[in-house]
């Protein structure tokens, strides 16, 4: 089987370049004769590339969904397979994280910006005075303190929390998606990078948290606590509280939501946080590589137990 599948791969090796000449074969009478000749290599590359990664997940694709016994339960009946990108334990967390967060901006900005109208109805109106916005401001505190000792248990002791962890920290790959991005936006390139479990996006998303969350907890226990420490270790305290509050407030209200909520792909909203599901369309699309893997991986398996049943000459069956 082994020297089968050898030959059909390159046999697909060459399908895939003869259809890539014939689609610029196809194009070129139509194609400007002042075109930057580079600009269209680029793209041939680029034709290349892409068909043959698909090709390859194609092929993954149609042995993991119609092979007979090792299938992946139901992928026939339903009209689209769903991959699990969040489980329950991490969704508790973020959904604690909003609950959390929310309630120390809402608290949070009027002490900030006092003078303004809005800041008044907050405090007086909505919290009825300063004793009670400022006591609800330390409830949200404990939570996202729990959210943080929880998230640090999780990724530590939980094995998807470690496997998550692991594939977050940046690697050189990371640089080389964002230029890879730039160079897609300003049309250098035909395409943008293929993802796996995590985007240089995301990464970015997830360590800006992290750090946002050391330096609040940080320096909201130094003001929390302030008999404790120096007037001088108080007043850094404050400074940073202050003005990270608000870079993490335009964070969370610029960049966060706009990955969420405003981006067209996802608009009005990635509904992943509360079932953690992404659908097959979704995976392919937003983690190539990442469903690539999975697809691989389940087609290995299926392709290895063939394999033992054709030695076993189907006895085990
Ligand atoms: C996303 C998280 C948070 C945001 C956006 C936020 C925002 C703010 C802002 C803008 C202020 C006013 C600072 C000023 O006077 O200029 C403040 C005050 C304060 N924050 Fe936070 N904060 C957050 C998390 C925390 C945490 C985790 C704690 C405690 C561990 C905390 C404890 C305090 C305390 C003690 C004050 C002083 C006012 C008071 O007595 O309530 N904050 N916060």
């Amino acid at each position: 089987m082994a020297a089968h599948n050898e030959n059909r791969s390159l046999e697909r090796n060459e399908l895939v370049r003869q259809l890539a000449d014939s689609i610029l074969q196809t194009a070129e009478p139509l194609i400007d004769p002042e075109t930057d000749r580079a600009a269209l290599d680029r793209m041939t590359d680029d034709i290349k590339e892409r068909l043959s990664f698909e090709s390859n997940v194609l092929l993954n694709e149609v042995v993991t969904k119609f092979s007979t016994g090792r299938a992946p339960k139901g992928a026939e009946e339903r009209p689209e397979r769903t991959f699990e990108r969040f489980g329950k334990n991490f969704r508790a967390q973020h959904m604690l994280m909003i609950v959390s967060v929310i309630t120390l901006i809402i608290t949070g900005m009027p002490l900030k910006f006092p003078e303004l109208g809005i800041s008044k109805f907050i405090i007086l109106t909505l919290f009825g005075g300063l004793e009670n916005s400022t006591l609800v401001h330390r409830v949200g505190a404990v939570g996202l303190i729990t959210v943080g000792v929880w998230h640090l248990g999780y990724s530590f002791m939980a094995r998807v929390g470690w496997r998550d962890f692991l594939l977050m920290i940046p690697r050189l790959q990371d640089i080389k998606d964002f230029i890879r991005t730039i160079q897609y936006y300003i049309g250098r390139k035909p395409s943008g990078p293929k993802f796996g479990r995590f985007s240089f996006i995301e990464k970015f998303d997830y360590w800006a948290v992290y750090w946002g969350m050391i330096i609040m907890i940080g320096s909201g226990l130094i003001m929390w606590f302030k008999e404790y420490f120096s007037k001088f270790l108080f007043d850094i305290g404050r400074e940073a509280h202050s003005d990270e509050g608000l870079l993490a407030t335009l964070a969370i209200v610029i960049w966060h939501f706009y990955n969420v909520h405003f981006n067209p792909e996802v608009f009005p909203m990635s509904w992943a946080w509360w079932h953690g599901e992404l659908t097959e369309a979704e995976m392919k699309h937003h983690h190539p590589l990442e469903y690539a893997e999975i697809i691989a991986e389940e087609k290995e398996a299926i392709v290895s137990e063939a394999e033992k049943t054709a030695a076993t000459g189907g006895s085990e069956s």
